[in-house]
């Protein structure tokens, strides 16, 4: 199959480098010269465990290639929109801006046997229309949505061994078969494998998507919220996520206490669906989703409060340490990170803040001045008065106790993604305080 993927950002470079993994000729578009140029060359211009050996492999197969020039896009059959979503500035809806223009950018050049899949996340009602976009541009090019659930950190094992399949497929017959036959062309392999596959219509593909991220960001609220009662009451909420999660209703996974989700799409999801509900007169149903979104900013807010108890009232003339800023490991993505807003705050409140982090260093350098930045963790404790671990990369679970006590001023650990030993750290004469745990 002969693909093009509008947005070369995450999703895009990724899939379109997956794809051409799996033998299809792909043509990854975007408007930014310097990432095409960097695509071009081998060079991922995010960090991404994997991605940068599946780009390579894919450039020198010959059947990857990336360019500015949306012409480029006529010689090619399945057009698959990945371009951002992101959360309007001045509300709580999702700017479709990006997917209008991707749209617009291709009409000029689809040929007769074009069809465009959307993989965005985007608010029901999208797809129809920008089916009506195209009819509009005289066009007949035939729509399906497929939309993408890949973690970051997970990206291509995410694309290339998905846990499902969704075709979102258009209603007029003959439509919804040529969508389905370039579909199943282009996953020919995943559903050899037996990935499943579910399908339904516009609506119902647009819905499956933040349906599914607004359940793992109300699992993550949830268990924060009993973490608020495991603090007033001295219960431990690891121990009990591990009881409940037991029970294969529930599930282990998602269950983790600690400072919430952020990112570029958890929070901007919830916020959307919201805000497409209101649109849709149906507001109510989805009232709980407020919540989630309040217990998840709470979550950060009590970190800056348990921090500035712990250094006697006050974060001024105080020297904090700041393990991480990238929204989760494995990632340099500082998208609506808990832990940059941590320290950002504490930073706005008066405390000399040090921040180090793995992967987005460079990142916080860039857009934080307010922020120093330290090589590595034991850098970065050096003389603080007080140490916060707020993402969870394997270089900070396995930091040495003993060693970081050493540099750091004062030996007080806050960990909000409750990953180190208590019972070590104390030992080494660190006053330990995580989340939800005694
Ligand atoms: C999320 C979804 O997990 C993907 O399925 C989806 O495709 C993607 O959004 C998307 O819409 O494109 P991602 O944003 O990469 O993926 O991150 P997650 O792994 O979902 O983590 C989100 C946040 O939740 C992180 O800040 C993480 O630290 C936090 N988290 C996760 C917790 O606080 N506790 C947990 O138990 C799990």
């Amino acid at each position: 199959m002969r693909i093009t993927t509008v947005g070369c950002g995450y999703l895009g470079a990724v899939y379109a480098a997956s794809m051409a993994s799996i033998g299809h000729e792909v043509l990854g578009l975007d408007v930014d010269q310097a990432k095409i140029d960097d695509l071009n060359r081998g060079v991922a211009p995010f960090h991404e465990p994997g991605f940068e050996k599946v780009l390579t492999e894919a450039l020198d197969s010959g059947r990857l290639r990336f360019s500015t020039d949306y012409a480029d896009a006529a010689d090619y059959t399945a057009h698959v929109l990945c371009v951002g979503t992101p959360q309007l500035i001045d509300a709580a809806g999702a700017d479709l801006s990006y997917v209008h223009a991707a749209v617009d950018s291709l009409i000029p050049h689809l040929s007769d046997e074009a069809v465009v899949l959307g993989r965005s996340t985007v608010p029901v009602g999208t797809a129809e229309s920008l089916r009506d976009r195209l009819r509009a541009a005289g066009k007949d090019t035939p729509l399906a949505w497929n939309p993408e659930f890949l973690r970051e950190g997970f990206a291509v094992e995410d694309t290339l061994r998905p846990d499902r399949i969704v075709y979102g497929l258009p209603e007029e017959p003959d439509e919804a078969a040529r969508t389905r036959e370039i579909l199943d062309e282009m996953y020919a392999p995943m559903l050899a494998a037996d990935t499943p596959l579910v399908v339904g219509n516009y609506a119902t593909a647009e819905l499956v998507k933040v349906s599914a991220n607004s359940f793992l960001a109300t699992k993550i609220s949830f268990i924060n919220a009993v973490a608020e009662i495991c603090e007033a009451t001295g219960a431990d909420v690891s121990v009990i996520a591990e009881a409940i999660g037991l029970d294969d209703r529930i599930g282990p996974k998602f269950l983790r206490a600690g400072i919430g989700f952020g990112g570029g799409c958890l929070p901007k999801d919830i916020r959307a669906f919201m805000a497409r509900a209101g649109e849709l007169g149906v507001t109510e149903a989805l009232g709980f989703l407020r919540e989630v979104d309040n217990v998840n900013n709470r979550r950060r807010d009590h970190v800056v409060n348990t921090a500035r108890q712990a250094l006697g009232g006050t974060f001024t003339g105080k020297r904090v340490a700041v393990l991480g800023a990238a929204f989760k490991p494995d990632s340099d993505d500082t998208r609506q990170s808990p832990a940059l807003y941590i320290a950002s705050k504490i930073s706005g409140r008066g405390a000399d803040v040090v921040v180090t982090d793995p992967a987005a260093n460079a990142r916080v350098h860039a857009e934080r001045p307010n922020l120093a930045v330290a090589e590595d963790a034991y850098a970065a404790a050096a003389g603080a008065d007080i140490v916060l671990l707020l993402t969870e990369w394997r270089e900070f679970k396995e930091l040495d106790p003993v060693r970081l006590r050493e540099v750091v001023g004062t030996p007080t650990m806050i960990d909000g993604r409750n990953v180190l030993d208590p019972a070590a750290w104390r030992a080494a004469g660190w006053t330990y305080r995580s989340m939800g745990r005694p």
